[in-house]
């Protein structure tokens, strides 16, 4: 029995399915997950002396690479000062003029602990701004596991199927509307008949939580129009996207900007970070300069600051994004072509450095509708076939993959040859 094997058995006695989050259970695709003992670069280690090529970075904030000899330096020198002071510090100051020199939309920013708090926080904030109770979201799209969020969402939820969890109380779930992504005309009829109850609209606005879905030319303009003139806060939430797929996120590469944004993964370099931000005169409703509560005992921990300063000023030096997206159209333009090959009907999707595949024979994924009609048992399939090859891959295809600075050319070779070897399996 393997060491991974045995300890899954062990953690299924005394933790919810083995995990301490869904997906890694590998349950939609079967099997033993294997458990981690270490990882550095783009490479995983598990528990039976396995080696991986990773693409799912952590979910999205490995992107400087794991064990990055610069953040642990600077978390060294940090542990030294103390781990948590729960008082105001010069780092929190720091990491908040960082963000809002990268993010267009952010004038105030609010450290919190994951992206799901930021989601939560920043829905309660919109809604306390405007006076108005109902949200609408984006079918399959994922913020997180708050209650007014888990309404029709991706990413796990839709994995195991459940995308409405029991245990949201029906009356919040009714404030909750989520329409079909990349539609305007729906949007459109939406905001005519309840435009006035309608605090906000959240979106990733390149959706990472059901593979990856860009946004059709114009829908983002579209929409931020159309919440200007009804009085809704847009909200973008760039928890996976922010200081990915550009240093400004998606709000800088498309040119559009929003009301409010959250943020994650990437600004914790690793380590437990969230936030959300926006105008200043809605930001300025929160406690203690406005009325609208939010706290947290960690928040803008001194390590989670320095981790996540330390991996913006990574990304900030010249060509970094220039790499990202070059080593990623190297791994798709590789992966189709092998596809093609094989006769493998296959989507691809890329922005920056995340990417997303479908096993599907549609000429385009521009919703949840196309996503969910992609073939899951080819999958499962050809993600064991790539583990056995040492290619580590999100355990679904509706999750993004991520590449980071440390994949290198010969790393993708590698990888490319471990999906010829998977294609030849199916
Ligand atoms: C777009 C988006 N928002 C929110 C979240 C929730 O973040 P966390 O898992 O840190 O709570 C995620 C997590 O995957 C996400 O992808």
């Amino acid at each position: 029995m393997s060491e991974s094997s045995e300890l899954f058995d062990r953690a299924k006695k005394i933790i919810p399915g083995g995990v301490n989050s869904p997906v890694r259970a590998f349950k939609a695709v079967g099997g033993v997950p294997p458990f981690i003992k270490s990882a550095r670069g783009c490479r995983l280690y598990d528990e039976d002396g396995n080696e991986y090529i990773d693409y799912v970075g952590s979910w999205g904030p490995m992107i400087a690479g794991h064990a990055n000899p610069r953040v642990l330096e600077r978390l060294k020198e940090a542990m030294e000062n103390g781990t948590s002071f729960g008082a105001p510090t010069r780092l929190e100051v720091e990491m908040a003029e960082m963000v809002i020199d990268a993010v267009p939309s952010v004038e105030v920013v609010r450290m919190v602990n994951s992206g799901t708090e930021a989601t939560l926080s920043a829905i309660r904030v919109a809604r306390g701004h405007t006076g108005r109770d109902t949200i609408i979201k984006f079918d399959g799209c994922y913020h997180g596991h708050g209650d007014s969020l888990l309404i029709q969402a991706g990413s796990g939820v839709e994995t195991l199927g459940l995308p409405d969890s029991p245990g949201v109380p029906k009356a919040l779930a009714e404030l909750t509307r989520s329409l079909p992504f990349n539609d305007l005309d729906v949007i459109d009829k939406t905001f005519r008949e309840d435009g006035e109850k309608i605090a906000c609209v959240i979106l990733e606005p390149v959706i990472g939580n059901m593979g990856l879905i860009l946004p059709k030319p114009g829908y983002l303009q579209g929409l931020r129009d159309l919440c200007t003139q009804y009085g809704v806060v847009m909200i973008f939430d760039e928890v996976m996207t922010g200081f990915r797929v550009a240093y400004g996120g998606v709000q800088e590469l498309f040119g559009v900007t929003p009301d409010m944004t959250t943020l994650g993964k990437v600004i914790g370099g690793g380590l437990p970070v969230g936030a959300y931000g926006g105008k200043r005169e809605i930001m300025e409703k929160v406690a203690p300069a406005g009325p609208i509560y939010q706290a947290g005992t960690l928040s803008g921990n001194p390590l989670a600051m320095v981790a996540g300063m330390e991996t913006l000023k990574i990304l900030q030096e010249p060509g970094t994004y220039e790499r990202l997206n070059k080593t990623t159209t190297t791994l798709l333009d590789g992966m189709r072509s092998l596809f093609a090959d094989a006769g493998v009907p296959g989507v691809f999707g890329r922005v920056g450095s995340m990417f997303g595949v479908y096993f599907s024979d549609l000429n385009a994924v521009s919703n949840y509708e196309d996503a969910k009609k992609s073939d899951t048992e080819r999958f499962s399939k050809y993600h064991g076939a790539m583990l056995a090859n040492g290619v580590y891959l999100a355990p679904s295809q509706f999750e993004a993959g991520f590449v980071s600075l440390e994949h290198s050319d010969e790393d993708i070779e590698k990888t490319l040859s471990a999906v010829k070897k998977a294609l030849s399996t199916l």
